[in-house]
């Protein structure tokens, strides 16, 4: 396996030094390293490999839109060195067998370590409990579960799901959205969606569930994540919850840190996402709540459409946006351009805690010797026009066309092997074998 000296990289955006690679782990930090293959990072900064907790790949069922590969693929040129698959695919990750057929391909594909997310309930229907014990047991050693793109409506099946996966250390990610409250709901509720003509969906349906949620976590003594939090009132009763204790964490995506419903005046259905886009305070209490750690993590919600469930009237079009290959520079906009976070704290909320979260004990580790080489190399000072048509991914549907953003994935390391390099794919890859 070839070995590398990544030359004069800013670690976390501290001072310029090398990082020797060899066999898949990083064996020198300092200066003047020698012994391998050169990389030369000037003025780059060195970040451990991020960590997606949130993502669609529609394989099962969708390949049309995503597959497990090209999400894979999509993930390193943004930097990352693992994703979580979420369960809404077709069939439902609801089983040892569909599960342990994600976490394969994505080993195969070698690309970013794909860690599936089982769903809770059989379907995703929320009637019965999936089997959670088979999938945690299975290969892929499934630690978090989700319906996500459903809420777990049923405060019983939900309490029943939290007391459950305590026995192996899971977490239920929650993808909260009262369903009675959100029936036909189209965008954020405000004077806005009135004006539009568009059924609102009320910042109360999100908060309602979040409420319910923390206090059974509570209750049970249980671990709950809350999913793509968009609202000021969920960073609020997170703020709460925290307070009393309560085990919960909670993710903030890259599309609700810069977008807010103004977008969807253009009646464009690339702006139509679950949960909506929210207000301009909405957007400043995000990230506030994500400066100050009331929200844990940056996840991405990933969700690649095809063409024709996008390109059509706003009622009629899929909700979902791409993220993978834009997450990072949109933090950098947000959060650290405009001082409210530093590079070391990125990498907490988009690598360390995210991989917490999911109980992966190999990614999301520090840039120190010993550790597995994940690492990103991101050229901050680089300025990119985001063209919808340059991806890795098999749908288009990225809300970022067209706009500018800083921030550039220069190189990404998957156990000391790059996926991409010299800011492109690197294609095809040298395996390295699948093990379980
Ligand atoms: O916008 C969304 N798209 N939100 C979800 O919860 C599901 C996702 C999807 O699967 O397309
Ligand atoms: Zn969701
Ligand atoms: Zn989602």
């Amino acid at each position: 396996m070839t070995s590398y000296v990544i030359r004069g990289a800013k670690i976390l955006g501290g001072e310029p030094t090398d990082i020797a690679i060899e066999d898949g782990v990083i064996t020198g930090i300092g200066a003047d390293l020698s012994g391998g293959e050169e990389i030369d990072a000037t003025g780059l900064v060195a970040l451990p490999g991020l960590v997606d907790l949130h993502t669609h790949v529609r394989e099962p069922g969708r390949e049309d839109a995503e597959t497990v590969l090209t999400g894979s693929q999509a993930a390193a040129r943004g930097g990352f060195t693992c994703v979580h698959a979420m369960a809404n695919t077709e069939p439902v990750a609801d089983t040892a067998g569909v599960v342990e057929q994600v976490w394969r391909l994505g080993r195969e594909g070698g690309y970013c370590d794909v860690q599936p997310v089982g769903a809770v309930t059989a379907g995703l229907k929320g009637t019965q409990l999936a089997e959670l014990g088979a999938m945690a047991d299975s290969a892929a050693g499934v630690k978090v579960f989700s319906d996500d793109g459903k809420c777990v409506s049923d405060a019983v099946l939900m309490r029943r799901a939290l007391e459950y996966v305590k026995a192996f250390d899971g977490v239920i990610a929650q993808h909260a959205q009262e369903p009675r409250l959100t029936e036909g709901a189209q965008m954020n509720e405000g004077p806005l969606s009135g004006e539009l003509g568009l059924v609102g969906w009320p910042a109360v349906a999100e908060e309602a569930i979040i409420a319910r949620d923390v206090l059974l976590a509570e209750h049970v003594g249980s671990r709950l994540h809350v999913c793509h939090l968009s609202t000021r009132g969920s960073v609020e009763i997170i703020r709460w919850a925290k307070s009393r204790g309560i085990d919960v964490t909670a993710e903030v995506t890259p599309h609700h840190l810069l977008l807010s419903d103004d977008l969807v005046r253009s009646y464009d259905p690339i702006y139509k996402v679950n949960p909506p886009l929210r207000s301009n305070d909405d957007v400043e209490a995000v990230r506030d709540g994500l400066a100050d750690g009331t929200i844990d993590i940056v996840a991405t919600d990933h969700a690649p459409h095809p063409m024709e469930d996008k390109e059509c009237e706003w009622a009629a079009a899929a909700f979902g946006m791409l993220g993978l290959e834009t997450a990072l520079s949109v933090v950098q906009q947000t959060m650290v351009d405009t001082g409210r976070l530093t590079w070391e704290q990125v990498a907490e909320k988009m690598s360390t805690k995210p991989a917490e979260i999911g109980r992966v004990s190999n990614q999301g580790r520090p840039i120190a010797v010993g550790e597995p080489a994940n690492i990103v190399l991101v050229d901050p000072a680089a300025q990119r026009t985001i063209d919808a048509r340059d991806t890795a991914s098999l749908s288009r549907n990225n809300p970022y066309d067209g706009l500018t953003l800083p921030g550039e994935v220069v190189a990404t390391f998957l156990r000391g092997r790059p996926t991409v390099r010299d800011r492109a794919l690197v294609t095809p890859l040298v395996k390295e074998a699948v093990t379980a």
